[in-house]
């Protein structure tokens, strides 16, 4: 059994945040809570069904390296949905309030709502969500939703036709997708969000047409910058638009005002249309990165623990799992885990070293992001 969680140690990944650096936002721990190296809690499981996917969006799945001939895990692979909910019920243990399912495609998983039932009646799950690209939803909104879906947030990264095609791979159906979206609403999940991965020379021109279609639908567009997970998805800075430029642009035409956090460790950075429109945010791990309160551990379909996107080892919990291991033993690997975590990978990032690929991190869609 691994115990190693250490990632991008070439980067320093593992050097300590001094005090001082501790952000505003920072969560402020319990006394039942596990603590990492940064004194930052568990508070989240992302949790990866399946490494397939229906798409193949260049920043994430390439078809060049994701081809008919790659190999995906096999089902004995992967973990049951059994596995699954034992780690998330001793996680829920340990402090994790706040579940999200994603892929690769989390909808490719034909048993999702009996799973989802599972993973919503656990003690102390306060919020459950899915990311999805919502081409297989509309038929099973309902279904999600009665098993107790709280809430969907759906990859959508142009309305453009051709670029929303191109994006995908050449997969998508735009109208499937926002049938999908329009299921959701149906079924009652709330908020939605439509993350958006932008790039330049790609999608930036086609922001302000989306941002403007739902302005005004409660649904919540985040824009997120371009990031270099794994080493399969050729990153570049010169392709990130940075969200300070978004905004600038966004703002130009619906006068905008921050709004703080909804909670501690949020991602997004949240605006509010002055008009009373909705809402926006801004996801800019690459030029405002937010490691000082990260409490996001990630659950690969084939049981490895990572506490880190752009982590280069995780923790194996299949092979406890099935060896017979007890829930206490099994408690203990995760805290363990956790509590030797010191990741900050974006706070350390270095553009030079990210484009050229120095070390080995895990693929996006192994985690889902
Ligand atoms: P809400 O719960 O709705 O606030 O969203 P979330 O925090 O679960 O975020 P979501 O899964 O929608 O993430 C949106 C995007 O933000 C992801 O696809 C990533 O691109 C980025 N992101 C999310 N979590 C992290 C993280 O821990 N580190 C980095 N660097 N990026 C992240
Ligand atoms: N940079 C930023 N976001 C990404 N996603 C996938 N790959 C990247 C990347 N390289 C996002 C998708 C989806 C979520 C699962 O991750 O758009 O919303
Ligand atoms: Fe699939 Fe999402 Fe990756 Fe696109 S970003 S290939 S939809 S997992
Ligand atoms: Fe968390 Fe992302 Fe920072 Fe890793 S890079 S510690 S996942 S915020």
């Amino acid at each position: 059994m691994s115990g190693c969680i250490q990632s991008g140690a070439e980067i320093g990944h593992n050097e300590r945040m001094s005090s001082h650096l501790i952000p505003d936002d920072h969560p402020a721990p319990k006394l039942s809570e596990t603590l990492d190296a940064l004194a930052r809690p568990l508070r989240d499981l992302r949790i990866s069904l399946l490494d397939r996917c229906n798409f193949r969006c260049p920043y994430c799945m390439p078809e060049s390296e994701y081809h008919a001939d790659f190999e995906f895990l096999s089902r004995p692979e992967r973990l049951t949905h059994s596995e699954i909910l034992r780690i998330a019920r001793i996680a829920t243990g340990l402090g994790v309030s706040k579940i999200r399912l994603t892929g690769g495609e989390p909808l490719l998983d034909k048993k999702l709502p009996e799973l989802v039932a599972g993973l919503a009646q656990l003690p102390g799950v306060d919020d459950l969500a899915m990311t999805t690209n919502a081409m297989l939803l509309e038929s099973v909104a309902g279904r999600l939703a009665e098993a107790g879906l709280h809430r969907v947030t759906i990859s959508l990264d142009s309305l453009d036709e051709q670029i929303f095609l191109r994006m995908s791979g050449g997969r998508g159906n735009l109208a499937r997708v926002l049938a999908g979206i329009e299921a959701a609403e149906r079924a009652g999940m709330s908020p939605i969000k439509i993350n958006v991965v932008v790039q330049r020379g790609v999608n930036e021109h086609t922001v302000l047409d989306l941002v403007g279609h739902f302005r005004g639908t409660g649904h919540i567009v985040r824009l997120i910058e371009f990031m270099d997970v794994g080493n399969r998805n050729g990153w570049r800075m010169n392709q990130v638009v940075p969200s300070r430029e978004l905004l600038k642009n966004i703002e130009a035409r619906w006068p905008l005002r921050p709004v703080g956090r909804s909670y501690p460790g949020e991602v997004a950075q949240r605006y509010q249309y002055v008009d009373g429109q909705g809402e926006i945010g801004f996801i800019s791990s690459v030029t405002e990165p937010f490691c000082g309160s990260c409490t996001r551990a990630r659950l690969s379909a084939d049981g490895v623990l990572y506490t880190c996107l752009f982590a280069t080892h995780g923790t194996d919990l299949r092979e406890p799992l099935r060896s017979g291991a007890n829930d206490d033993e099994l408690a203990d690997i995760l805290s363990r885990t956790w509590l030797q975590r010191a990741d900050r990978y974006s706070e350390l990032r270095r553009p030079d070293v990210a484009e050229a690929h120095h070390i080995s991190k895990v693929e996006m869609y192994r985690i889902g992001g």
